[in-house]
């Protein structure tokens, strides 16, 4: 990799001597080519974002960064992206990939602060890069995917409008054949292409587990939210850390376990009805189900702290707090004292910060049939995999997740990796109870 700006560097100096050394910076040039057939040959499996980095780093002496990856001049235009945060980052994530399909910048969508549901004008838009670092995404989703700024088109006046077909008959296939369309001339010739009408969590999908995890990994939280989430996390390490006194050096070691309790009232109606219309009796768990499970599981220190994810309309039930078995430490916002910090923010955001701590926690416990939690699960299973672990449902690894809606060994909730060899994203966003494990 260094050999190509060597190369670079040597190529400039010998110019004014061309007829002694250009032989010499040929060979080199030669070498460096060669060298790098050679590199990525040997590392084919290298992915992601090292294989991208590689190329940069390999390609930069040859030619501009614009040479390769999405083109900045073409771009894409979405609808306001809407409902809860993890439909939101589907659906973000879909947006990208379908800019990526077209080899176009996607221009910056407004995300949703509220989760009104119909009525669209409380739908309160906040931009991406108010929840999201806009500059580190395009960093670490280099030569994948782009953002660009509504700056940033020449002549925003004559967007080609894309509409989606609906309805019955418009299936997949067309869909994908109309991406083709779009993305060759005349269609392409548009600067920008604006796509009318349904959200993206609507849009048919054509894109691998994996592609989704790649955008996912480029999603950083802003430092002022990334600091709450801190503080939070920070603040159940010290509920549990017990009666001893702790450093702060010793506090990052201090585990919990996040338990995503789905039992609000909202839920329970949509998960009873999903359980008809699917036959499938393992959707709903209710609240004495989740603890006799989560007391279940095997490996646990005693004792833990439990930080349970909830619905804000389940602050007030205090019969949240009891039952578990002894050695567990239950807390939600309120017993924990950080429910100011939530309060602040819009709904969005509010769940972004409980997000992050469920991600964090050394166990996560979630229901297999929500959107968050399974969204957490394939993040905690990115990290599994990055930090050497490949595809382990044992239950001492870190990042270990279970499934409370399904049961596992000994009564407890059942282990839960996501599969990364999916060839849709269909099981994450809709739920499943095939977990892998
Ligand atoms: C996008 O187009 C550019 C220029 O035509 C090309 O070099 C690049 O490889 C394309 N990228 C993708 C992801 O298709
Ligand atoms: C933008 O494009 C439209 C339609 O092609 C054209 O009429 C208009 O003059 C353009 N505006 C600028 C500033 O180039
Ligand atoms: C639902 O599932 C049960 C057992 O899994 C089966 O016996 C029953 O026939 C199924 N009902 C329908 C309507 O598919
Ligand atoms: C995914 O694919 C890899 C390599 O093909 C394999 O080793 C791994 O077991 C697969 N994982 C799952 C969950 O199927």
């Amino acid at each position: 990799m260094d050999l190509a700006s060597h190369c670079k560097s040597s190529a400039s100096q010998c110019s004014p001597h061309l007829s002694s050394i250009t032989g010499k910076c040929f060979a080199l040039v030669v070498f460096a080519l060669i060298s790098r057939s050679l590199f990525l040959l040997a590392f084919p499996g290298i992915n992601g974002r090292g294989y991208s980095n590689v190329l940069v780093i390999a390609d930069r002496s040859f030619h501009s960064l614009d040479d390769f990856g999405i083109r900045r001049e073409k771009f894409l235009e979405v609808p306001q992206i809407v409902w809860g945060l993890n439909n939101q980052k589907i659906a973000f994530a879909r947006a990208c990939l379908t800019a990526r399909m077209l080899n176009r910048t996607l221009l910056m969508p407004s995300l949703s602060a509220s989760l009104f549901y119909k009525e669209i004008d409380l739908l309160q838009p906040i931009s991406f890069d108010k929840v999201f670092q806009f500059d580190k995404f395009n960093s670490l989703c280099s030569g994948f995917v782009r953002l660009g700024r509504y700056s940033e088109p020449s002549n925003r006046t004559a967007p080609f409008k894309l509409i989606k077909g609906s309805g019955r008959k418009w299936t997949v296939d067309r869909d994908l054949d109309q991406l083709r369309e779009f993305g060759r001339d005349p269609i392409d010739s548009h600067e920008i292409i604006r796509v009318v009408g349904k959200n993206p969590f609507l849009w048919h999908d054509h894109w691998p587990v994996n592609d989704y995890a790649r955008v996912f990994e480029c999603l950083a939280l802003v430092d002022e939210i990334a600091k709450e989430a801190n503080r939070v996390i920070n603040r159940i390490r010290e509920v549990g850390k017990g009666s001893e006194s702790k450093s702060i050096g010793e506090l990052e070691s201090v585990p919990y376990v996040a338990v995503h309790m789905r039992i609000e009232k909202d839920w329970m109606i949509h998960c009873k009805k999903l359980e008809q219309r699917s036959n499938i009796s393992q959707i709903c768990s209710s609240k004495d189900e989740i603890m006799a499970r989560v007391g279940r599981i095997l490996g646990l220190k005693n004792p833990t702290v439990l930080y349970l994810a909830v619905a804000n309309s389940l602050l007030e039930d205090s019969s949240l707090l009891t039952g578990w078995r002894d050695g567990l430490l239950p807390f939600e916002k309120k017993r924990l004292g950080v429910e100011a910090i939530y309060r602040k923010y819009p709904y969005l955001i509010q769940s972004a910060i409980d997000y992050e701590v469920c991600v964090r926690a050394d166990v996560f416990v979630g229901n297999s049939f929500s959107t968050f939690s399974s969204l957490v699960v394939l993040e905690r299973t990115q990290k599994m995999m990055s930090s050497g672990v490949r595809s382990s449902c044992g239950r001492e690894v870190r990042w270990a997740s279970y499934a409370y809606n399904i049961e596992g060994e000994s009564g407890g909730p059942k282990r839960w990796i996501t599969n990364m060899n999916d060839s849709s994203l269909r099981a994450v966003s809709y739920g499943t109870n095939d977990i892998s494990c």
